[in-house]
Order: structure tokens, then C-alpha cells, then sequence
């Protein structure tokens, strides 16, 4: 493991290090008088001997300039040299007896770095100097981007500094196709290498305007349930899925799907509410069978066999909450209340979907529990708020169509760019949990 440095200062102008050179040419030297003086075979090992450590000094100077810090450094000297991003000022030097005004370097912007195996991370000083400006620009971050090759993950703002985080590797998209696994036991995918594992983290909400790509992702987010597998016991393939679309819009068409029916997709709200409840019953159910004794404690619902994950989908969330009758709507409240509250263990989930961030239709207390939060496309100031709470990143504008923030609790240290998995035109979802449904269930 690449062990995360301490901050490195970013030294301006460039030093150069006489010091080091003036001790290789008395090393020079000595060796070569040495040789001189020896005679027959002695000279000819010593010859071997400074060759050989020749080679290993040249090789030892060739790695630490060919080093990723090294090289950091210097891209951000040529930065800083390059956008001028010091002030200089004449001083009054005497040389020879003569006096003379010469240009000296008297500041320099303060930055700092340091790397770790998956990106770099520069803090910039807010000195309250000409820089404090320059820095918090967008012409600043991308030439960062430029000068180090890597993209910007995120920046945050504080009275100090401000802190930006680049990707060494750029996080891949998946790109989905027939057979494409979407999860792994209990773990769904999100990009290349981000996942979470419901067993631990779980609960979506995922809000984004229309056109930002929210169903795109809640299909992915079907299939890798559907793709679940029990790797405990193998007691278990597939989770349990349930799809409320008050809309009757995308999810609905699930209800021609194998192993999905009627009784699996709702859409009118009576029905939605009832599916509701039957899944925050579930969680009763589950709880009284799995947790009843102290051998239970710490478990979770794939330690226990036979659990398969249960999972309610609910698009469009708040036009829900407008059209159901206030019986309707405190009976929703409650059961998705104790779902996201006590599922977690027993492997029961909601995965709430929004197409406008309105912190008056989640309650807080259902939204601190989910731990998977996306905002797809730009959100607005209330969306991020409603989201990820009051953080002091500075998005970036979302050009992608399925780009955009994810948070997932004790996943991401803060909310992270991301892609939803890339779906191909001709790339038929119902279709392929169709034929997933078919060959389990054992149909042709
Ligand atoms: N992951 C993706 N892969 C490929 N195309 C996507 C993806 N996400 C969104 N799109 C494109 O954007 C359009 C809108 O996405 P959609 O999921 O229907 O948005 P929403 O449900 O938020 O209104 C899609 O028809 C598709 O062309
Ligand atoms: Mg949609």
C-alpha cells in the first residue's frame, strides 16, 4: 500500500542542489587519484568498483527525478513560472564595491501537495495576496488540471487554503451490455471502482431533473439486484424487487416482466401504499425471525440463510406524496420510516427516486437514513443542500449525460463526481432481467 505522505511545499523558483554536486566531484576525484596510485589488479577491481557505483548513483538520481512527486513538484513549478504567480521587487545589491538594483523573487504563491496511490492533493494558501483571487478562479483549477494531467475530483474552500483533489486514475464508466454484472454477492457497482455493499451501506435516494438520467440508473440499480447472489450459502439468487411508478411511466413496463407481475409493480397509489406497508411488515417479520436471541447480536441479514435482499423502488416520489390522500401519506411516512430505520440489517431497502429536491417531502429523519445519495445532471443550491448537507465543495458543471455527485456513507469521504454505468442504444434492460428471470425460474 502506497502510504499517504505529509504535505510537500512546492519550492519556487526551482533549487538546485550545488551542494550534492560539489560532494559527487570529490567523490570523482578521490577515485580517480585512487586508481592512479594503485597498479596490477587492485586498479582493475577498483575501476569495477567505481563503474559499479557509478551506475548505482546515476540510477538512484534517474528515480528520485523520475518520481511521481518529483514530477508533481515540477509541473507545478513550471505552473507557477508560467502563470507568474510570484511577485518580484528590486533590491539594492553591492557587488565589487559597486552598488545595484537587481529583480528578486519576494513572494510566491504557497502551495502544497502530497499523493497517495489513487490521487494528488494540492492545498493553496489564501494569503490575502494577489494569488487568494487567482486561486479561487476556474482558470486556476484547470490549469492545474493541465499542469498535472489529471482531473479535478473536488475542491474545498476554507478560510486557509483551499484544498483541490485530483484523480491519478481517471474512474471508468461501465459500460453495460448483455450479460454485464452490475454486483457481486451483495455489492452493486457503480463505476469501475466504486461499489458498496448493501449489507453494510443501503437505502438510495437519487434526485436529477428530467433528461438527467435517473431512470437510466435505477435500471442498473434493478439489474444489479436482480444480478445479487447469496455467496455465504448460496441459499439465495436474485433479490426480491418491488417497483412503485405513480407515473406509470419506465418502471411500470416491469410488470411484463418475468418474475416481476402485478403483484410486484404498483401505480396507483391505494396499491402503492399497500406495498409499502407489506415491506415495512416484512421488516417486523424478518426481525422477530432473525434477531431473536443474543447469538443474533452484530449479524446482519446475510449471515442468516435463505434472506434473500428485498427492495422497494419508489420513482417520483413527491409526485406521490401529492396526489395520495392524507391517510395515504401518513400510512407511506411511517412504514418507509421503519423500513429505512430497521432494514438495513435485516436486508430490506427503499430506493427513493426525485425529480426535485424539496426538503419539505423527505422528512429528515428518512433522509439521514439513506446512505446512498446521487444527484445527477447540476442541482441547485437547495438539491446539494437537500443531498449532501452543507458542505464547502465546489461542484463542477456536469456536461455527461448519467454524470453527476454520489455520497455513500463510509464509502466516499465527501460526495465524488461519478457516471452511472453507460447504457448502448441497442441495450434492451427488460429484456435481459427477462432472460435472467427465465433461466432461474427454469422457463425457456
Ligand atoms: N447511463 C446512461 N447511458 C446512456 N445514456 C444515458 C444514460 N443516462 C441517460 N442517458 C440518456 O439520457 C436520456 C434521459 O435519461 P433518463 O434516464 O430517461 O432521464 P430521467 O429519468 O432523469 O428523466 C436517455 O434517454 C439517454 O439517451
Ligand atoms: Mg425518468
Amino acid at each position: 500500500m502506497f502510504k499517504r505522505k505529509e504535505w510537500i511545499e512546492v519550492v519556487y523558483p526551482r533549487r538546485h542542489h550545488l551542494g550534492l554536486l560539489f560532494l559527487y566531484l570529490i567523490f570523482v576525484f578521490i577515485n580517480t587519484s585512487l586508481i592512479g596510485k594503485a597498479n596490477g589488479l587492485l586498479s582493475v577491481i577498483l575501476l569495477l568498483m567505481s563503474i559499479y557505483m557509478h551506475y548505482k548513483l546515476v540510477k538512484v538520481y534517474m528515480k528520485r527525478n523520475k518520481s511521481k512527486s518529483k514530477m508533481i513538484e515540477r509541473q507545478i513549478q513550471y505552473m507557477i513560472h508560467t502563470l507568474n504567480l510570484y511577485d518580484e521587487e528590486y533590491v539594492e545589491v553591492t557587488k565589487n564595491n559597486k552598488a545595484s538594483m537587481e529583480k528578486k523573487i519576494c513572494r510566491v504563491i504557497r502551495i502544497y501537495y502530497k499523493l497517495d496511490h489513487r490521487k494528488v492533493y494540492v492545498r493553496v494558501y489564501r494569503d490575502g495576496d494577489r494569488f487568494t483571487k487567482i486561486s479561487s478562479s476556474k482558470e486556476f483549477y484547470e490549469s492545474l488540471e493541465a499542469a498535472l494531467g489529471m482531473e479535478l475530483e473536488k475542491a474545498i474552500k476554507n478560510i486557509r487554503y483551499i484544498e483541490f483533489s485530483f484523480l491519478r486514475y481517471k474512474d471508468k464508466r461501465i459500460n453495460v451490455s448483455t450479460g454485464t454484472k452490475l454486483s457481486q454477492g451483495t455489492k452493486v457497482m457503480i463505476t469501475e471502482s466504486l461499489s458498496y455493499d448493501v449489507s453494510k451501506v443501503s437505502h438510495g435516494l437519487t434526485v436529477g431533473s428530467t433528461g438527467s438520467g435517473k431512470s437510466f440508473f435505477i435500471n442498473s440499480k434493478i439489474l444489479a439486484y436482480a444480478q445479487m447472489s447469496d455467496k455465504k450459502y448460496n441459499s439465495w439468487d436474485g433479490a426480491d424487487i418491488r417497483i412503485c411508478d405513480p407515473k406509470a411511466s419506465d418502471l411500470y413496463l416491469y410488470k411484463f416482466v418475468t418474475g416481476f407481475g402485478p403483484e410486484k409493480v404498483a401505480c396507483e397509489p391505494n396499491l402503492i401504499a399497500k406495498m409499502i406497508r407489506e415491506v415495512s411488515e416484512l421488516v417486523e417479520k424478518r426481525y422477530r425471525e432473525m434477531f431473536n436471541d443474543i447469538s443474533s447480536f452484530g449479524k446482519t441479514f446475510v449471515d442468516f440463510r435463505g434472506y434473500p435482499p428485498v427492495v422497494i423502488f419508489i420513482d417520483e416520489y413527491a409526485a406521490l406524496m401529492k396526489t395520495v390522500d392524507k391517510k395515504n401519506k401518513e400510512e407511506i411516512e411511517k412504514h418507509l420510516y421503519n423500513i429505512v430505520l430497521k432494514g438495513r440489517g435485516c436486508g430490506v431497502f427503499a430506493e427513493i427516486i426525485l425529480q426535485r429536491p424539496d426538503a419539505s417531502i423527505i422528512p429528515g429523519q428518512i433522509r439521514d437514513q439513506l446512505q446512498v445519495r446521487t444527484g445527477l445532471s447540476n442541482l441547485s443550491q437547495e438539491g446539494k443542500q437537500m443531498l449532501f448537507g452543507s458542505t464547502d465543495i465546489e461542484y463542477k458543471t456536469v456536461n455527461v449525460k448519467g454524470g453527476g455527485y454520489i455520497f455513500i456513507d463510509s464509502v466516499t469521504e465527501q460526495p465524488v463526481y461519478f457516471e452511472t454505468p453507460f447504457i448502448s442504444k441497442d441495450f434492451d434492460f427488460l429484456d435481459e432481467i427477462d432472460k435472467i428471470y427465465k433461466k432461474r425460474l427454469g422457463i425457456n
